[in-house]
């Protein structure tokens, strides 16, 4: 087929396609060719267009910052140059455009400009912004409410303890004031939870207070405070290695109640939770194992994500339970610089390895 029908036949079809700007665009950078698309979106007619520089395309920013040049060389030595950008129409007005830069070659090798392709993606970014939008209004609303919701909480939890002390209470108002302490312990956990959450997804991640520790004796003494909780459990400890180093006190006790919690409140009750210290090269690793019913290999790669939990039947439907434990038990090792991750199987049981750098990461 000759050259020449071959365009043609080639213009032809771009001409129907309403939704791209379709054109080529000289070795030189004038416009060659326009389609049905280029004329609807960018507002020039083919006559206005062709043989024109493609850079009246590009806002006068970028004209200035020489980009209509940078897209041919790219795509000249790439063969293929792809972006998102903000580009004009006729008249100044300018949309956020998805653009393909194509070199093209005919058959012997010899370079013959570009095909461009330009959508406009105007719609799909205003849709991406209201969804980010909204997602950051909920969760600043539940930053707030949850904060605002502590006061009160503080209030009730000291004045039921206070009530608690009162000799003068019956039995039966005792257990009532027992049961309204213990209801609020747990609500004054599930707001700080939530506190915890928003503050790594909106407000930056945890904000760490380093300071320098000895991982042995501190998991020790979280290790004795859980006890204190658990009575009837048996909980083993095995240190190895140095335990210096430099990290965030109160957000590790709190990656360790979490992870201990979990082991005894979702493992088997009859085996003992062990939990190992090892001190390696650069890191300190922490590992919390227990015996029971594994979690299904298909909730891991959820287990870690807020509001996600094991399965239905994995459940153990402790009240008070969001399933947001682990998101933080990941977010604090992250803020950490370190990792964590789990391995669970009915003969090995349930293991969730905390690996913690010495010290800090340095600051991005
Ligand atoms: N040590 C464990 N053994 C078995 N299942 C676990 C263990 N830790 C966590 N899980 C599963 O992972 C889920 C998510 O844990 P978590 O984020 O702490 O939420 P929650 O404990 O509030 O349900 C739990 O509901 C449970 O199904
Ligand atoms: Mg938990």
């Amino acid at each position: 087929m000759p050259e020449r029908e071959r365009d043609e036949r080639f213009h032809l079809n771009l001409e129907d396609i309403k939704d791209y700007a379709i054109f080529r665009v000289d070795p030189e950078g004038r416009i060659a060719s326009w389609n049905a698309g280029a004329e609807r979106l960018k507002g020039y007619t083919a006559r206005e267009a062709i043989g024109q520089p493609f850079a009246m395309l590009f806002t006068p920013e970028d004209v200035q910052a020489h980009k209509p040049e940078e897209e041919l060389r790219l795509a000249a030595e790439t063969g293929l140059y792809e972006a998102e950008g903000v580009r004009m129409r006729k008249g100044g007005q300018r949309f956020d455009a998805h653009v393909i830069l194509r070199s093209l070659s005919d058959q012997g090798g010899v370079h013959r400009g570009f095909i461009k392709v330009t959508q406009d993606i105007t719609g799909r970014k205003s849709i991406e912004a209201e969804l980010q939008e909204r997602a950051e209004f909920e969760q600043q609303l539940i930053g707030i409410v949850s904060h605002d919701l502590r006061t009160p909480l503080a209030a009730i939890t000291l004045a039921t303890a206070l009530l608690q002390r009162d000799s003068s209470l019956s039995p039966r108002h005792a257990a009532t004031v027992a049961r309204i302490l213990t209801s609020a312990e747990r609500a004054q956990r599930l707001i700080a939870s939530l506190l915890d959450f928003t503050q790594a997804r909106v407000g930056g991640g945890f904000v760490l207070q380093y300071a320098p520790l000895e991982l042995h004796g501190f998991v020790e003494l979280a290790v004795e405070d859980i006890r204190l909780l658990y009575p009837e459990r048996e909980l083993h400890l095995e240190h190895e290695g140095e335990g210096q180093g430099e990290w965030d006190p109160d957000r590790l006790a709190q990656l360790l109640t979490n992870l201990l919690n979990n082991a005894l409140t979702h493992g088997l009750r009859e085996a003992p939770v062990r939990v190992r210290v090892q001190g390696e090269a650069d890191s300190v690793v922490l590992a919390i194992h227990n015996q029971g019913k594994p979690i299904p290999a298909a909730a891991v790669p959820h287990l870690f994500t807020p509001m996600r939990r094991g399965d239905g039947a994995h459940r153990t439907g402790q009240p008070g339970s969001i399933g947001l434990g682990l998101y933080i038990v990941q977010q604090i090792a992250l803020a950490h610089g370190g990792t964590i991750s789990v391995d669970s199987s009915q003969e090995r049981g349930t293991t969730f390895t905390a690996r913690l750098p010495r010290h800090p990461p340095p600051a991005r």
